[in-house]
């Protein structure tokens, strides 16, 4: 999809001091070293440290959990809720998916897109927020569902996403 730049967006923030942030990652790490299924929980757990996964994470998790860094740099690339890149603090997904669209997908993403004051893809102009129109998100039953990073809110109205919006940004002031 062909993204347009509006003028109130920039570039994301700078991630957490990153010599404290590994050490804290590492210790995360020690849980989930013997567990076979757990790179995704230390992938999410490096995104929390840093708001991305960073190169150096990348290295740390591969080391402690025994993957090579190219099975564990596909992982990250592969899954669209983990970044390689510095993200807002707040990435809003709107879905766009048929059951979502059929009960006012279109609707929500517009008041969305209007309150963060972005084009989809961005972030708004305080770096605080990004707005995402992603596949369905495995919330029909919510539809229409959107979700705050990991937080799923839904049935969405447009009133409640601007509430959400004015919420997110209070809770930074
Ligand atoms: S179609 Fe929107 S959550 Fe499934």
């Amino acid at each position: 999809m062909t993204q347009a730049t509006g003028p109130a967006e920039q570039s994301p923030v700078a991630p957490a001091d990153e010599s404290g942030g590994l050490e804290r990652l590492r210790e995360r790490l020690q849980d989930l070293k013997h567990d076979p299924g757990s790179l995704l929980e230390a992938l999410y757990a490096a995104q929390e440290t840093f708001g991305y996964v960073t190169p150096a994470s990348m290295e740390l998790i591969s080391e402690e959990l025994g993957y090579p860094e190219a099975h564990v740099f596909g992982v990250v690339t592969f899954y669209t809720l983990l970044y390689t890149e510095p993200q807002p603090k707040h990435i809003v997904r709107v879905c766009r998916d048929l059951s979502c669209r059929i009960s006012g997908a279109e609707k929500i993403a517009a008041r969305a897109r209007k309150e963060i004051g972005v084009h989809p893809g961005h972030a708004s102009a305080d770096g605080l927020l990004k707005l995402e129109l992603v596949s369905c998100i495995g919330q029909c039953e919510k539809q229409p569902a959107l979700m705050v990073n990991l937080d799923v809110h839904g049935p969405a109205t447009e009133q409640g996403v601007s509430d959400l919006i004015r919420r997110l940004r209070e809770e930074d002031q």
